[in-house]
């Protein structure tokens, strides 16, 4: 696992709506690697978000990667709508899909990456068979369902036995965590061996501002000694990006 390009994918859960093409630029101009779209049907879990029409606005106003992240019953009947949308990538849950590997086969037919998300209470060995067919890992470090709740420290074992599993299994496959990423945080996941960060109320609900918070979040981040990408690279283009 390459620790040294670590990636930011900030989630719109914690954005302001009414400005939703303005933040995203500018997390853009931020230089973030995604943007990471919280589906929710208030079934598989308790709240309700967004669907496709959203994804085909932001297609729009954005080139960056639109990561969607299906926290819905029954992913596969939405597939074509979203991909229609413009959607890049989907991460689908272990929990609840008693055919995970039809689901995760579809997506790949359908040319877009494919990962898959695992609850905290889940065991990372579920993930054994399926790892080979993935693009990448998500461990939930909250329970899924809404933003801005504290992270799960007993997560931090599982990214470390997940990270393992993946070198063995799958080199390369990426591995993301998800919920209560922040300065505090971040670093802790990364040391683990997380190399997406999904971020909503770190980036989008920050009180400084979407680029900043970008600037804050990664200057954080030490990864095994490497500066991630470069700490006072960052602050110098910081006056540049967040102008
Ligand atoms: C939670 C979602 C997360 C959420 C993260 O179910 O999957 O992506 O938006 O939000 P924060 O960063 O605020 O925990
Ligand atoms: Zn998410």
């Amino acid at each position: 696992m390459d620790k040294g390009s670590v990636k930011l994918a900030p989630s719109i859960l914690a954005a302001d709506f009414a400005h939703l093409g303005e933040q995203v630029a500018e997390a853009e101009r931020g230089g973030v690697d995604r943007i990471h779209v919280d589906i929710m049907d208030g079934h598989f879990v308790p709240n309700i978000t967004m669907g496709a029409p959203l994804v085909q606005s932001l297609r729009k106003v954005t080139s960056l990667r639109l990561e969607i992240h299906m926290m819905i019953t029954d992913p596969d009947s939405f597939l074509d709508e979203f991909v229609k949308a413009g959607s890049d990538s989907f991460i689908v849950h272990w929990e609840g899909n008693n055919n995970l590997h039809r689901t995760v086969q579809r997506i790949r037919s359908l040319r877009k990456q494919v990962g898959v998300a695992i609850n905290p209470a889940t065991n990372a060995f579920v993930l054994e068979e399926i790892l080979p067919d993935l693009d990448q890992v998500l461990v939930m470090t909250v329970n899924p369902g809404f933003g801005h709740q504290p992270f799960i420290y007993t997560t931090v074992p599982k990214i470390k036995r997940v990270g393992q599993m993946i070198e063995r299994l799958k080199p390369g496959c990426e591995l993301e965590v998800d919920g209560g990423i922040d300065e505090a945080t971040a670093q802790l996941t990364v040391d683990a061996g997380a190399n997406v960060l999904v971020a909503g109320s770190a980036i989008f609900g920050a009180n400084v501002g979407v680029c900043a918070a970008i600037q804050r979040l990664r200057g954080s981040i030490i990864s095994n000694g490497l500066i991630l990408r470069d700490r006072q690279q960052f602050h110098v283009k910081k006056e540049q990006l967040c102008s």
